[in-house]
This record gives C-alpha cells, sequence and structure tokens, in this order.
C-alpha cells in the first residue's frame, strides 16, 4: 500500500528503499523493488516485512542492482491474490521489459485478463495488477511503431493502459530501455510528485521524500505524471497536458505520516468515504448482480441456509449487530450475532444449513478463530468478513468478502466498521437475490443508495466542528449515556465502545426502549446522553417511541446530544445539542450516524491528553482467548 518512484543521479535502490520504510506504517503484507541500469531491469519482491526484501537483495548485491539510478517500489496490502513471493509486486511484462506497481484495485480486471490470455500471455501470479503490466508491453510496442520513442512513448503508453482500466488505481512503470523516467498513472488512489534538483520523487504520501525535498506537486484523478531527472509532465489520461498543483511541505515526517492529521485514527475516520467506495468497488456486475470475493459455496449452499450466525468481536461485532437487522429483513433468514468469545462454550446449535458468518478486521483474532473452528467441526458453512487478505480466519473460511478499508493504524477501530457494515449488506443483499426471495425487489434501489454513501460521508465530515467543540465541553464529564433503536442501538453501543476505548470514561449503551426498565436510574442533573434518532421517513414509529424517550430523560436532567437527519424537526425541541446528519434510508443510517461518534470521542480523549492511536491495555489484533 506504499508505492515509491525515483530518477535522478544518485543510486535508486538505497532511495527507494528508504522511501518504502518511511511508508511501513501504512501497513503491508509483501515488498518489492525494480532498478533501471542502462539497459537493464532488475526486480526482486518477497513476502513479509521490508527485512524479507533487503535479505534477498544483499544475497544478490554483486548483480549489480544497486547500480541504476532510476527505480521503483512497493509495500503490497493484498487485495486481489494472497500475500506471497508470486503475488509481491513488481510485475513485470512478459517480454521482460517493463516493470509496473500498483495500489489500488482494477476492476474489470477479469475481463482483461482473459482477453490478454487468448492473445498467448502467460499469467504468473493471481494478481489484478499483473494485466496493466502486460498491457503496458503491448502498449508500449504500438506506441513505438508509430515512432514514438524514449520517455514521450512510455507516457503514452501508459496512457493507452489507463483509459482501458476500471476502479482505483495508482500504477507506477519502468521500461529497461528507458533509463531516466518513471512514468504514473492515478485514479482514485493516491499519488504525489516530489521536486528535486536535478532529480524527482513519486510517492504515495509525501513522507516517503520528506528527507530528500520539501517541494511537492498535487495530481488530479486521471492523470499520468512523466518524471525525469529534468522535469516533470503531466497530462490528462486523452493526453491534454495539465499543470499540477505545486505546494511546500512544512510538517515533520512524523506528522507527514499521518497526513499532517495530529493522529492516525483522524486520518482513518478522514478516509472512510473512500474505504467504503473501494469496499464497494468491483461488487456489482452490469446486470446488478453482487459478486462476493471468494466464495466457495453454491449458490445451492447459500439456498440451503436456513439459520445465520454472526461471531466477531469489540467493534466487529457491532457490526454483526448491524447486519442482523439487515439480513433478517432482506432474506427473512433468522440471524443471530454472538460475541465470539462466549460462541463455542455454549454448545450451539450448528448444523450444514446454518451459515457462519465470522467479522475481523484483523483475521487474526483469537476469540474468533475458535468461534470459526467450532462452527467447522459442526460442519456449518463459513464465510469471513476481513481486512487482511491471507490472514488466518479467510484462510479457514469457505468463503471470503473483502473489505478494503486498507490497513487501519490506529487501535479503536474506524474504518474497519463502516466497511464491514459495507460488506455485511453486500452480504445480506447478494443473499436475498440467490434465494430469490420477496425482497429481493429492494436490492437495486438499496445498492443505488450504497453507491450514494461516499459523498454523505463527505458531507458528514465537513459538518464535525460543532462535535469537536462538544467534545471539549464533556471532556470532564463523569459518564456518558448512549440510546438508539432498531439499527441505532448497536450505533450507541459503539458510541459508547469508543468512548470506552479512548478516553477511558464510563459510557454505556442502551436500547433507549429498555431505559424506563432501570439504566435511567442513571441520569442526574446534566448527564449527558447521545440520543441516535431514527429517519422519520419510513419507519415513523420508531422514530416517534425514540423522541418520547429523549423527553423521559430530559424530565429527569439529561442533557440530551441528539444526532438526527437533516429536516427532521420534531427533535429540535428536545435538544440541548443537535447533530446533523444527511438523510439515509433507515438500514444504511449507521453508516453516517457513527462518524459523529468517533470524532466525539477522538476529540475527548485528545482534550484528556490521551494517547489516541494506542489506548492504555489494548491491543489492535489480541491473538489470545
Ligand atoms: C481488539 C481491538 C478492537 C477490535 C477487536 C476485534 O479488541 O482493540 O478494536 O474491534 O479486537 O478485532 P478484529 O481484528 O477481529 O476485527
Amino acid at each position: 500500500c506504499g508505492i515509491v518512484g525515483y530518477v535522478g543521479d544518485r543510486p535508486a535502490l538505497s532511495i527507494v528503499l528508504d522511501g518504502l520504510r518511511r511508508l511501513e506504517y501504512r501497513g503491508y503484507d509483501s515488498a518489492g523493488v525494480a532498478i533501471v541500469g542502462a539497459g537493464t531491469l532488475e526486480t526482486e519482491k518477497k513476502a513479509g516485512k521490508l527485512a524479507n526484501l533487503e535479505k534477498a537483495l544483499a544475497e544478490r548485491a554483486a548483480s549489480g542492482i544497486t547500480a541504476g539510478t532510476t527505480g521503483i517500489g512497493h509495500t503490497r496490502w493484498a487485495t486481489h491474490g494472497g500475500p506471497t513471493d508470486r503475488n509481491a509486486h513488481p510485475h513485470v511484462s512478459q517480454d521482460g521489459r517493463v516493470a509496473v506497481i500498483h495500489n489500488g484495485i482494477i476492476e474489470n480486471f477479469a475481463r482483461l485478463r482473459t482477453e490478454l490470455e487468448a492473445l498467448g500471455v502467460e499469467f504468473r501470479s493471481e494478481t489484478d495488477t499483473e494485466v496493466a503490466a502486460h498491457l503496458l508491453s503491448i502498449s508500449l510496442a504500438e506506441v513505438r511503431a508509430e515512432g514514438a520513442e524514449g520517455p514521450q512513448a512510455l507516457a503514452e503508453a501508459m496512457r493507452r493502459v489507463s483509459r482501458r482500466l476500471e476502479g482505483a488505481f495508482t500504477l507506477l512503470a519502468v521500461d529497461t530501455a528507458i533509463p531516466g523516467a518513471v512514468v504514473g498513472a492515478r485514479r482514485n488512489s493516491p499519488l504525489v510528485v516530489g521536486r528535486g534538483d536535478g532529480e524527482n520523487y513519486l510517492a504515495s504520501d509525501v513522507s516517503a521524500f520528506i528527507e530528500h525535498t520539501r517541494e511537492a506537486v498535487e495530481l488530479g484523478q486521471d492523470q499520468v505524471v512523466l518524471i525525469m531527472p529534468q522535469g516533470i509532465e503531466i497530462t490528462g489520461f486523452d493526453g491534454t497536458p495539465v499543470e499540477g498543483r505545486p505546494f511546500h511541505i512544512d510538517w515533520d515526517a512524523s506528522a507527514a505520516e499521518k497526513g499532517g492529521y495530529d493522529y492516525f485514527m483522524l486520518k482513518e475516520i478522514a478516509e472512510q468515504p473512500q474505504a467504503v467506495a473501494d469496499t464497494l468497488l468491483g461488487r456489482l456486475t452490469e446486470t446488478g448482480e453482487i459478486v462476493l470475493d471468494e466464495v466457495r459455496l453454491t449458490d445451492q449452499d447459500l439456498r440451503d441456509v436456513d439459520k445465520v450466525f454472526i461471531v466477531a468481536c469489540g467493534t466487529a461485532y457491532h457490526s454483526g449487530l448491524v447486519a442482523k437487522y439487515a439480513i433478517e429483513h432482506w432474506t427473512r433468514i433468522p440471524c443471530e450475532v454472538e460475541t465470539a468469545s462466549e460462541f463455542r462454550y455454549r454448545d450451539p446449535v450448528l448444523d450444514r444449513s446454518t451459515l457462519v458468518i465470522a467479522i475481523s478486521q484483523s483475521g487474526e483474532t483469537m476469540d474468533t478463530l475458535m468461534a470459526l473452528r467450532h462452527a467447522k467441526e459442526q460442519k456449518a458453512r463459513v464465510l469471513a468478513i476481513c481486512n487482511t487478505n491471507g490472514s488466518t480466519i479467510p484462510r479457514e473460511s469457505d468463503a471470503v468478502l473483502y473489505t478494503h478499508g486498507g490497513p487501519e493504524v490506529a487501535v479503536a477501530s474506524t474504518k474497519a466498521f463502516l466497511t464491514q457494515l459495507v460488506a455485511c449488506y453486500l452480504i445480506g443483499l447478494h443473499l436475498a437475490q440467490v434465494r430469490g426471495i420477496k425482497y429481493a425487489d429492494e436490492v437495486g434501489a438499496v445498492v443505488q443508495q450504497l453507491q450514494e454513501m461516499p459523498d454523505k460521508l463527505r458531507t458528514v465530515l465537513e459538518s464535525m466542528e460543532p462535535v469537536r467543540k462538544l467534545a471539549r465541553d464533556l471532556a470532564s464529564a463523569q459518564q456518558v449515556l448512549f440510546i438508539g433503536r432498531h439499527v441505532g442501538y448497536p450505533v450507541a453501543l459503539e458510541g459508547a465502545l469508543k468512548l470506552k476505548e479512548l478516553a477511558y470514561m464510563h459510557a454505556e449503551g442502551f436500547a433507549a426502549g429498555e431505559l424506563k426498565h432501570g439504566p435511567i436510574a442513571l441520569i442526574d442533573q446534566g448527564t449527558p446522553v447521545v440520543c441516535i434518532v431514527p429517519s422519520p421517513a419510513g419507519r415513523g414509529v420508531l422514530h416517534d417511541k425514540i423522541v418520547s424517550n429523549i423527553q423521559e430523560i430530559r424530565a429527569r436532567g439529561a442533557r440530551t446530544i441528539v444526532i438526527a437527519e437533516e429536516g427532521d424537526d420534531a427533535v429540535v425541541p428536545y435538544a440541548d445539542e443537535l447533530i446533523r446528519v444527511p438523510r439515509t434510508p433507515t438500514l444504511l443510517a449507521p453508516l453516517v450516524t457513527t462518524v459523529p461518534l468517533q470524532v466525539l470521542s477522538c476529540e475527548i480523549a485528545s482534550s484528556r491528553g490521551h494517547d489516541v492511536d494506542q489506548p492504555r491495555n489494548l491491543a489492535k489484533s489480541v491473538t489470545v482467548e
């Protein structure tokens, strides 16, 4: 998930490796480099940490790989194809001329692969990236046949390839016959240029080259950039010349890693629109069918399912609680959600027609893994939702749907949660489609609504200033309560969990209707209560019920912090603080209502002086039971 390119007069290898090291924080599971010398192209790539790559390079130091002054390097976070040596980047074209590295997802890669195989191309990996390497060498041959030469030919070939690719990608390529040129293409994945003196850089973010230069150039979407020692040329995919926007980097190296944010958590919160878009990418066919990743279950297996169990821990468990509402509504299959650590010890009733969905960001959580193994022993089918390709949980499951959230560094989960929700919705919709039940009619509309979510999330993120202000105000509170109904209930649980994790404050989430049966006794003069209000459209009853609950707690002294959608005026008289979110259908609302709660906890924690990214006592991945 990190990309570096260099051209200049210094040995490229050490500069590229340094750059990769500075991008390590982005998370990766394999790494590789390609170095161009005078008429030579040498590559090395290895699964695992950079140390593995460096060891392999040291072993072949005699081959002269260190000599070239043009190079590209990559750290990979696996999407298509597990994290192996073969799937690591760079990928080299069959003629051995070009080497390509890639971030993102090429959505139409299956079609392109079939097309290339028909031309006799033999694929050496399971990646989507490899199609770009072969296409580039073919385009390069065409461009040369038309008379173009040198770096310009490489740029033109890259433009032709980029026009054929669908999805999100950053590509960098070098050609053995063109030393002194690295070409890059960008669509919806990050890429910036670093401008040096007689040398230039390309990277996923400025932290890769901040040690060498603080002058950078921003690229737009759908642009191709050519860097040479003496210059940078940017065009659109159609060849129109473009002026990049120059900017000066005044961050220090550690701020640069965080993209200028104070914490990884804030960066990851801000990445949510992209993470949601990436998780949706490639999951829908032109005819509206939903495509899951590695589904080793037949449609008949899915039709035979008569019960769903969701097992997960922490934040992932909360995504499962939301999923229950969606899956039962769309498929009419009974769905239970259980904390993974409890599951196998109570002897759950499972058989061949039970579908167990294991949700895990890391894919390594021991409690979830043990629940999965128990389910398999009982002959249940297991489907994993996971953010980490090649990890244990997907490997041991019958099917996997990967969330393409990208690596999550902060211990408290944010973008992983939103992408888990998206994955759960997709599975619910897929089950409904395969089973052809009544609610299958809704699928098309829901898919459309899901596609609108990245924009809605951007709107939410742009309006977080009042939440930050409120957070400073709440930093000294004794406790904060959260209430919700329907899918707002798991959101309340997640809001409370975030506050416990980050701010070390007493926080509880309740089903709003349950409050009167006990917890209402906690409410005292000024107790902050965050109320997640469902849309008044659709399920009007739910909305009205929670408005009554808000009145009840306010009458007992609560300070009400109301999260409600735009245009919901009924809540105004009862809200001490009002946080607006865009209008969203009830089942999908957790995608937008969770975000203010993440921001709230993060800001309260930082006001209280806590380490937001690494809260005390917690681990990102808990590999003990
Ligand atoms: C740990 C983390 C939580 C996370 C949970 C499940 O407890 O601190 O943030 O939600 O594990 O992790 P997973 O990787 O399985 O989603």
